[in-house]
């Protein structure tokens, strides 16, 4: 697959696909990590004396009242304090004003678009892959690349779109080409290789599931989904997290691979979804019907270590508790200083491990922290994801 190196982009004006979809608290960047992880390429543009052209969704716009929230002007102004330079903001996705401003750039000048979702207000053109809007935002420049890793599993007009009208001039960025070394790593994985699933619902990870069990040494249970395990196991579970719908998808895996699939044998509980109501660690046996499990317990995490050390590579994805609460953060954070203090190559796919990792320092230290969530679900699905196919 071509990278941004195999194409000519010297002062040619180069249209780059971001994931500049940020958390933002009352307005402000919660972390700035996917902007950080957007400027190597950017820089690169501005080295060969390119034109730098941005484009990027943030959040979700459905109605007048999400254009406000979602607009990107607040990612313009950080990434000019991380270039050291002015970034040209357009407060639009297409019209006069755009194209002028396009045409009066210099060599080295960045400039980014309006949140390419502000389209989805007209028809969903944007997410629905409007052929005539992919059409025109690939007349703005002369060649394109593709860096969003985050959004690689949607087919939108500004990813697949553009890449079709620009077929022979559309590349990947290093973003994109760093995060798919990292997970090629796992089509062959140095063994034992182990997978740490967590989060709330088994739902969301079945295709996870049935794509890695029969690739991977031993799956290490966390986070809510592992009482719906253990309930298909017929523990009772109290309050804390059932997807019900998913038992019997949790039986039959169990049923096929019960030594692969390892599970808490002891959890941190309490009587409400709260930091602050008492705490206390119960055996798998010994939860009570008024019982919430938060976290794992400390015999469950020594198991975990037990398992992981013997491992050569990992991959993680969500948190085994509830890690914004200081008493239920145990599980994830333990877990994840015994990966880095030990070497063990590891993976980390999905927004909340990586923010987890991030909040305790450890995300640096890590083989590699995707930038994606549902696309690194995706590629852990086994699925084709159009963002990659349209630039092959
Ligand atoms: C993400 O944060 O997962 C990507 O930016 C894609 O966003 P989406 O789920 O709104 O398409």
């Amino acid at each position: 697959m071509k990278t941004i190196k195999d194409l000519d982009i010297k002062n040619k004006k180069v249209l780059i696909r971001c994931d500049f979809n940020v958390p933002l608290k009352d307005g402000k960047i919660e972390d700035d990590n996917r902007i950080v992880e957007a400027l190597p390429t950017i820089k690169y543009a501005i080295e060969e004396n390119a034109k730098v052209i941005l484009l990027s969704h943030l959040g979700r716009v459905k109605e007048e009242s999400d254009l406000e929230k979602n607009n990107l002007k607040v990612v313009a102004d950080r990434l000019s304090e991380l270039l050291g330079k002015d970034v040209i903001f357009v407060n639009e996705t297409r019209g006069e004003e755009l194209e002028e401003k396009i045409n009066s750039m210099n060599p080295k000048d960045v400039l980014l678009i309006q949140n390419t979702r502000y389209e989805d207000l007209d028809g969903k053109k944007e997410s629905s892959n409007d052929e005539e809007l992919g059409a025109y935002w690939a007349s703005l420049g002369d060649v394109f690349i593709n860096d969003a890793f985050g959004t690689v599993h949607r087919a939108h007009a500004s990813n697949v779109g553009i890449a079709s009208h620009k077929e022979g001039n559309s590349a990947v960025g290093f973003l994109v080409e760093k995060e798919l070394k990292a997970l090629s790593e796992l089509d062959n994985p140095e063994r034992p290789f182990m997978v740490i699933l967590g989060g709330a619902k088994v739902s969301d990870k079945i295709g996870v599931i049935e794509n890695l069990v029969t690739k991977a040494d031993k799956i290490l249970i966390g986070g809510g989904m592992a009482f719906t395990f253990l309930k298909a196991k017929g523990f009772n579970i109290g309050k804390s997290l059932l997807d019900e719908e998913n038992i019997d998808f949790c039986k039959k895996v169990l049923a096929e691979h019960e030594d692969k699939i390892i599970l808490p044998v002891d959890v941190k509980s309490s009587t409400e979804y709260s930091n602050d109501t008492p705490m206390k660690v119960v055996t798998i046996n010994e939860i009570e019907e008024n019982d919430m499990g938060l976290d794992l317990g400390p015999q469950t995490i020594d198991l975990y270590e037990k398992y992981l050390s013997l491992a050569k590579t990992v991959i993680w994805n969500g948190p085994l508790g509830v890690y914004e609460f200081d008493n239920y953060k145990a599980g994830t954070e333990d877990l994840l200083k015994y990966l880095v203090d030990n070497n063990i190559k590891t993976i980390l796919g999905g927004g909340d491990i990586v923010a987890a990792a991030s909040n305790c320092n450890l995300k640096d230290k890590v083989f590699h922290a995707s930038t994606g969530g549902g696309s690194t679900l995706e590629y852990l699905e086994g699925k084709k994801l159009p963002g990659i196919e349209s630039i092959k």
